[in-house]
């Protein structure tokens, strides 16, 4: 695993273009125009329930609002990305992730990336719905590869859980801002092997960590800065087996 000091954004930018992305919990839309500048995908597809959810583990989540702020976060998309709408560059999904993946024809997409519900359960089911769409060379990945003060994030052991189970391999984390984005895939050829060459020529400050997630643990750990708040420090040790 390459740990990448760098942001989503710059991540993004060392993806080939023409490709086919989808982005699973789209919200405003933020992300969707870094990739869309980013990587110029061949197509994007961006998958929002824009539903609030009432569910416990949802409740303290700034993302899971009432659900009119979910209605006119749904109508804001449409009209920001109405050019790339009109073009076919951008399909909007208003879906549950899972309904969503029935649509979507198996090995149609070179990269997925998972932001939605962040609990275990519901990054399991995004793992298995969403990473047989992947093609052979294709990348999964995702968001917030972390722990959360007041919200479930089980992100870090369901794509670890996922990894292990099915030998995928852990290519990179960002962590250039306080959550990281995640990259695994099934095989280091095609698109997954061109972005691991650009991340090991093109970035500087790429730390190797070998034997992850087997034998090394993640302990985000997060640190107050007296001027800019509270800091992101990666920490990994070693697996008591
Ligand atoms: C963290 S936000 C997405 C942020 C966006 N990826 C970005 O970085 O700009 C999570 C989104 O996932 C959506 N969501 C949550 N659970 C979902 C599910 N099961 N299916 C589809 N969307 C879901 C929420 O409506 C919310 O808009």
């Amino acid at each position: 695993m390459l740990i990448t000091p760098l942001t989503r954004a710059k991540l993004v930018e060392l993806l080939p273009e023409s490709l086919e992305i989808a982005e699973i919990g789209v919200a405003s839309g933020e992300f969707s125009r870094r990739i869309l500048e980013g990587c110029k995908p061949r197509r994007l597809r961006m998958i929002d329930a824009w539903a609030h959810q009432d569910v416990a583990h949802l409740k303290p989540d700034s993302n899971n609002p009432e659900q009119a702020v979910q209605d006119s976060r749904h109508a804001q998309v449409l009209q920001d990305f109405a050019p790339e709408i009109a073009s076919g560059r951008v399909v909007v999904e208003r879906a549950f992730s899972h309904v969503a993946a029935e649509r979507i024809a198996d090995g149609s997409l070179d990269v997925v990336y998972i932001d939605a519900d962040h609990s275990y359960d519901a990054v399991m089911r995004d793992l298995a719905c969403y990473a047989p769409k992947v093609a052979p060379g294709g990348l999964v990945m995702g968001h917030d590869y972390t722990l959360h003060p007041r919200v479930e994030f089980g992100v870090v052991r369901a794509v670890n859980d996922f990894v292990l189970a099915n030998g995928y391999t852990f290519l990179a984390l960002t962590t250039g801002e306080n959550f990281p984005s995640w990259a695994i895939a099934a095989g280091l050829q095609g698109t997954a092997g061109v972005f691991m060459e650009r991340i090991a020529s093109r970035v500087r400050n790429v730390v190797e960590v070998t034997g992850y997630p087997e034998d090394i643990a993640f302990e985000p750990k997060y640190v107050r800065h007296e001027t800019k708040g509270v800091q992101f420090v990666p920490s990994f040790s070693a697996i008591r087996k």
